[in-house]
């Protein structure tokens, strides 16, 4: 019984909560990818980021992981190449070409990219396989149901309905679904049923947010089918083989899933080291697979499930399901021309909640980047850094006497209790993965601290005696964005970057344990000549917005 196993895993190797192992979905290569791809991503690249930040880094800690990758093989690939008259090998290298170059822009930091046609994978499905028909889970059968080629899946009647023109679809997807019969292997889905539920219940957040875990759960009121994980290779030649039948082929979701163990080094000895993954980033549409059928394959091969799940929602446009008839489709690399890569990251996590769908909107995101990273972020770093007030270019140094002045201001008292409770906040935003609650508190403090600024009037100061109060001022914002570019570091990794290094923090100081106040007591110069973070972007008529590749222009930021 895999609830033994648990125990004794857990009495063997102790916790390991300070191990990182963070997973994305693998994506399909049957066509380019989107801004809902590239969130799944992004959101995975976040968490990863903010666990480096905060581990220590000790020599007896395992490297952290952090996979993505392509989802290669099934019938559905095969006719995308088909349809695009290119051997099916040679598209599937250019679509996750295509993915790679994608992360790479968006500053996705994946330790390994893994393709399902790698042959580390191949063989790691093939172990996998053997592993559960040792646990007695899987035996042939004959098949007969409605599949559904486009989501590779085999549907129960009532996961069926007649669209508009009478044609039978899945109620989910909506997707065309066609009679089949066949021989199959069928894994003993249903054995494990109470397994699965006591690896759900077992951890309140293993399955996050809570309306998922629900969702989850409720699957399991009913008694779970067997489900088949084999195809016949004359219908789909695009496949791992199965080990013991030539005739086979593994079913795409089981070979896909497994794509978690290989990036351990499954199944040589040494996987066990980093297994099981510490949090798993997935689509709601993907629920099922990850939330059923994933812990169940690895309950039956003896293996530890995911300590947890993260769920997300997805992005519409105009409310509506993005797809190619609807010509609707947001490419983020079209996008990240008119806003940057990073600009398109700080929305996506501003924006999104793993909870509902986000709605993509042109105007919403010129408002957004240039209210919060142009004119609040940015400005901010070039009014304290600009020749006007800094002609020195320094961080200045801070006196003692004046700060006790200026702490009986209102403004400052209110931007110096912000700034303290700071990092503990983001903290634990970070760990609930409300990524929008980090970036809504660091906003807050930059406002007050833009507050503080207008209060204080340095500029009135440039010419006066009063250089100690001019530069406790600039010493206090510069704090205030030291501690910004630190916390902001997962979500905009760039960016951050380039604040921190203007204030000339060292590469090695930049860490979450680097967050306590800590005002400069001597004064550093400042690095480079320009200050600008982000250029304001000049938002096109409503109408352009809309199309496809809309004119815009960036102008020059304005202090
Ligand atoms: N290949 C499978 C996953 C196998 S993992 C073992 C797959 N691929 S996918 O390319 O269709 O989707 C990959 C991810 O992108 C999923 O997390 C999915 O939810 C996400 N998104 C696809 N469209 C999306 C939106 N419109 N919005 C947000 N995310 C969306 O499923």
């Amino acid at each position: 019984m895999w609830k033994n196993l648990h125990q004794i895993r857990a009495f063997r190797s102790g916790s390991n909560d300070r191990f990182s192992f963070v997973t994305t979905p693998i994506f399909y290569v049957n066509a380019a990818p989107h801004i809902g791809h590239l969130y799944s991503a992004i959101i995975a690249d976040a968490i990863h980021r903010f666990n480096v930040l905060t581990s220590p880094a000790a020599s007896h800690l395992e490297p952290p992981i952090f996979s993505t990758g392509t989802d290669e093989h099934g019938t559905k690939i095969q006719l995308a190449a088909q349809a695009h008259a290119v051997p099916v090998a040679t598209y599937c290298g250019q679509i996750s070409d295509q993915y790679r170059k994608l992360f790479r822009n968006f500053g996705v930091d994946y330790t390994r990219f893994i393709r399902t046609t790698d042959p580390d994978h191949v063989s790691a499905v093939q172990c996998f396989w053997q592993a559960l028909e040792r646990s007695g889970s899987v035996y042939s059968a004959n098949y007969a149901g409605w599949y559904c080629v486009p989501d590779e899946t085999f549907l129960t009647d009532s996961q069926l309905k007649e669209n508009d023109s009478g044609v039978k679809v899945s109620v989910e997807s909506g997707h065309p679904v066609e009679w089949t019969e066949e021989t199959n292997y069928m894994f003993k889905l249903n054995r494990h049923q109470d397994d699965v539920l006591y690896w759900i219940k077992h951890c309140e957040d293993r399955i996050v947010p809570l309306k998922f875990r629900k969702i989850c759960l409720d699957f399991l009121q009913e008694p779970l089918p067997d489900i088949s994980i084999s195809r016949p290779k004359s219908r789909v030649s695009w496949g791992v083989e199965v080990p013991s039948d030539s005739t086979q082929s593994v079913y795409v979701w089981l070979d896909a899933l497994v794509n978690y163990l290989t990036v351990t080094g499954f199944p040589h000895i040494e996987h066990q080291r980093c297994w099981p993954p510490t949090v798993q980033v997935l689509g709601k549409d993907i629920l099922k697979f990850h939330g059923i059928y994933w812990p169940a394959f690895l309950i039956a091969a003896r293996l530890e499930p995911p300590k947890q799940l993260l769920v997300h929602s997805h992005w519409t446009v105009d409310n509506q399901k993005m797809s190619k008839s609807k010509l609707n489709v947001v490419d983020p690399n079209e996008r990240a021309a008119l806003y940057t890569h990073e600009g398109m990251r700080y929305f996506l996590l501003r924006e999104g909640v793993a909870h509902s769908d986000g709605n993509y909107s042109d105007t919403k995101i010129i408002r957004i980047l240039n209210a919060e990273l142009a004119d609040t972020l940015g400005n901010l770093l070039s009014r304290c850094c600009g020749k006007a007030l800094n002609p020195e270019a320094v961080v200045p140094s801070f006196d003692q006497e004046t700060f006790q002045e200026l702490k009986s201001l209102d403004t400052t008292k209110r931007l110096l209790d912000l700034l303290q409770a700071l990092p503990e906040k983001c903290h634990l935003h970070y760990r609930e993965y409300n990524f929008y609650l980090v970036v809504d508190s660091v906003i807050q403090l930059l406002h007050a601290a833009n507050g503080f600024f207008e209060g204080t009037t340095p500029w009135t100061l440039k010419k006066s005696e009063d250089k100690p109060r001019l530069r406790t001022i600039l010493n206090i914002t510069m704090e205030v964005l030291r501690q910004a570019g630190i916390i902001l570091q997962p979500i905009v990794p760039v960016m951050s970057g380039q604040l921190l290094d203007k204030l000339s923090v060292p590469r090695k100081r930049r860490l979450w344990s680097d967050l306590r106040v800590n005002f400069a007591i001597t004064e550093r110069s400042l690095m480079g000549s320009e200050a600008i973070l982000f250029r304001r972007i000049v938002a096109p008529k409503e109408e352009n917005v809309v199309k496809k590749e809309p004119k815009m222009k960036k102008i020059k930021q304005k202090n």
